[in-house]
């Protein structure tokens, strides 16, 4: 098999946790006896410096042309002061609109060997590995009408049959892969919106009768994920409700360094680590990479049904953690305080001895 990826690196520490992503994907890809193609291009505050734009139509076309985008950050201090689409981010919302990436897809995984570190208690983290399904490009966020005036605000969240549909599926077909639960969460005890939702995603379901559906409403689920997280495979849900979740879900698995991301499309997907370019620690090798190489190992997965290189990925970052490795960011008394790249090193010697 052959792939194609696009690089983006970025700003701040987006290429040096690129680096270690790349180093780590033509290991695990060599191992699989997998050809890799890949594309560079600058995105972000490094590209307005050397083209005046955010995002050349050249580096659009390379991520069209490609099988998987992966991205490291964009932002940073020196460029947020520009008019609002000269700004790095604007880049990043260009790039999403014109992929369709309409799910944004966010793993909560908890590390054993981390476990102690979060602020959840061990016993009720255990095992914990869901993923939650955010609707990314509908809903109230984009809903018209919208506006307010001195009287009143007002909002629109709206869903049309086919936006509900092609994210159910794909939650459906992921939950395949893992433990064949959906948790569709909604609002369907007040919202009309939310009645339909559920009609749509019941539809759905009628061709995955193997995977269990559940419905679940969204303040239940934001209760339920911090009182036994473990109960959750695939959490399917709108783009607010969605936002809300996934943040959620983030934070009980620790580090911003260690949380990875998968935005998807019909054609296209975007695989990024959820943190920022973090400008603090830019240029010192000390930024955490397990964000960024488990978001190779969810391109993998989801883009390529490599699930078997995936897993071995996430083994190998688990196993690191276990002999006690750790960047600054996650580092506590009696660890192994290393670099970035001493910390890809280590993560693929081990993928090696699993
Ligand atoms: P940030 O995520 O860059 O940093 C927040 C804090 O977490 C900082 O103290 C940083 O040092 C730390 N941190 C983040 N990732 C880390 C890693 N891998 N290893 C170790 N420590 C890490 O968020 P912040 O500071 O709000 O934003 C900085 C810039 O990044 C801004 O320009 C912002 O617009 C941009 N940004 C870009 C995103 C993207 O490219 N998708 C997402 C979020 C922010
Ligand atoms: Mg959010």
């Amino acid at each position: 098999m052959q792939i194609k990826i696009a690089v983006l690196p970025g700003d701040g520490i987006g290429p040096e946790v690129m680096r270690a992503a790349l180093k780590t994907l033509k290991h695990v890809a060599e191992k699989f006896q997998t050809e890799t193609q890949f594309s560079e291009n600058l995105i972000g505050g490094a590209s307005f410096e050397e083209f005046g734009t955010p995002l050349t139509e050249e580096t659009l076309k390379a991520c069209l042309e490609a099988d998987a985008v992966l991205l490291g950050a964009v932002g940073g201090y020196e460029w947020e002061n520009l008019p609002h689409h000269l700004k790095p981010e604007a880049a990043l919302l260009r790039l999403r609109k014109e992929l369709a990436l309409f799910t944004n897809i966010r793993p909560a995984k908890v590390y054993n060997a981390f476990i102690d570190s979060s602020s959840l208690k061990a016993e009720v983290l255990k095992g914990t590995d869901f993923v939650v399904f955010r609707e990314l490009t509908g809903g109230i966020y984009f809903g018209e009408p919208r506006g307010y005036d001195a009287n009143q605000g007002w909002n629109t969240m709206i869903y049309q049959r086919y936006e509900v549909e092609r994210i159910a599926r794909r939650a459906f077909e992921i939950a395949r892969q893992r433990k064949k639960r959906v948790t569709s969460v909604d609002k369907a005890n007040v919202l009309e919106v939310s009645q339909f939702w559920r009609e749509v995603v019941a539809d759905v379901h009628k061709a995955f009768p193997d995977v269990e559906l559940t419905n679940m409403y969204v303040d239940n689920a934001a209760m339920q994920i911090v009182r036994d997280p473990g109960q959750f495979d695939v959490i399917v849900t709108s783009n607010m409700f969605g936002d809300i979740l996934s943040d959620i879900a983030g934070m009980i698995t620790g580090s911003l360094g260690m949380l990875p991301s998968a935005s998807l499309g019909e054609k296209h997907a975007l695989y990024e680590p959820v943190h920022g370019s973090a400008p603090d620690i830019a240029g010192q090798n000390k930024a955490n990479p397990i964000a960024m190489i488990a978001s190779v190992a969810m391109m993998f997965a989801y883009s390529f049904q490599m699930t078997r290189a995936a897993e071995l990925i996430e083994r190998a970052i688990e196993k690191t953690l276990e002999l006690g490795y750790r960047t600054a960011d996650i580092y506590q008394a009696g660890n192994k305080l290393v670099s970035t790249d001493e910390m890809t090193e280590q993560i693929i010697y081990n993928f090696d001895v699993l």
